[in-house]
């Protein structure tokens, strides 16, 4: 192997630190504690221990946690009016409606309702099209992580060639726009790209999130690439012992490693600078809400 390894659980530590140290700040200076919200409707066992996740990181930077739990047959308008509360809670900077919703409900219009200063996904129109208008605004949680991680490793990304596959609202597209707004050279690659090999071939920086199990193969990738793996795929491990199961990334670790210069583990690589990113927007917001400085590092 000779590719470094981008160690997101160690760096999203240090974004959880800086987190905390500037709202130990905001209390000291200010008598302000961010808020946090996330709702959760129905019972997807992932989605639970995301949210779980979420809850207990929030309290350790010394942010207010709240967590709504739904159930799965929660109407439309109840979910809406709880929305409406929490835009006028002044002790909440936050709101994430985890996804995916139950069938029954419309996710445009949920996120939709949410106030866009509020929305520390970062997936309401207002903040798509600030963000890809070059303006100021709330950036998806994991392409700021990803963004994060190839600055910290790359310092300038200005004038590279950075390919992006997958074209999602919540992954793909912001992460265009951000590596766009670093000034690279970018492709978004999908289903239908004809020739993706030589697509990827040709990138400085690579960033799957397409979540097809070990997709991209180390022969796809230009020596010494720098490759960002999003994806976090469960597949049977039979070499574990019958029934096991384990996690990969979009890419085939084991041949990409050989030949990029640097890759994201998974897990342990993107997976953690999600929620570093979403205690950081949730920071940001309390900030702007309250006519203060930004943290520094913690933004786009
Ligand atoms: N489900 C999977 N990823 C995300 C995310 O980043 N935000 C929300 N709200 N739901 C998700």
């Amino acid at each position: 192997m000779s590719a470094s390894i981008l160690d997101g659980k160690a760096f999203a530590a240090t974004i959880r630190g800086k987190v905390a140290t500037h709202v130990a700040g905001l209390k000291a200076d200010h008598g302000l504690t961010p808020g946090l919200a996330v709702v959760l409707v129905g019972e997807d066992p992932a989605s639970q221990v995301y949210v779980r996740s979420k809850g207990k990181l929030t309290t350790e930077v010394g942010m207010k946690s709240v967590t709504h739990a739904l159930q799965a047959d929660t109407s439309q308008a109840d979910l809406l009016a709880l929305i409406d509360d929490l835009n006028g809670d002044e002790t909440i900077h936050g709101i994430l409606v985890q996804l995916p919703l139950p069938a029954h409900l419309n996710e445009d219009l949920v996120i939709t309702a949410i106030d866009p200063a509020k929305d520390v996904d970062g997936f309401h129109i207002s903040n798509v099209g600030l963000l890809a208008t070059g303006q100021k605004s709330m950036v998806p949680c994991t392409p700021l992580g990803c963004l994060m991680l190839l600055r910290d490793h790359l310092g300038a990304l200005s004038g590279l060639d950075a390919v992006v596959i997958g074209r999602s609202n919540i992954v793909g597209k912001p992460m265009a726009q951000l590596l766009l707004g670093d000034s690279c050279t970018v492709t978004i690659a999908h289903s239908r790209t004809r020739d993706l090999a030589q697509v990827v071939a040709r990138a400085d920086i690579v960033v799957a999130a397409v979540g097809r199990p070990e997709m991209v193969p180390g022969d796809w990738i230009k020596p010494g690439a720098t490759v960002i793996d999003v994806g976090i795929n469960r597949i049977d491990a039979p070499e574990k012992g019958t029934g096991k199961t384990r996690l990969v990334g979009d890419v085939d670790f084991a041949s990409v490693a050989g030949v990029a210069g640097a890759i994201t583990p998974v897990p342990g690589g993107v997976g953690p600078m999600t929620i570093a990113c979403l205690l950081a927007n949730t920071v940001t917001a309390c900030c702007r809400a309250n006519g203060l400085a930004e943290p520094k590092g913690l933004t786009a």
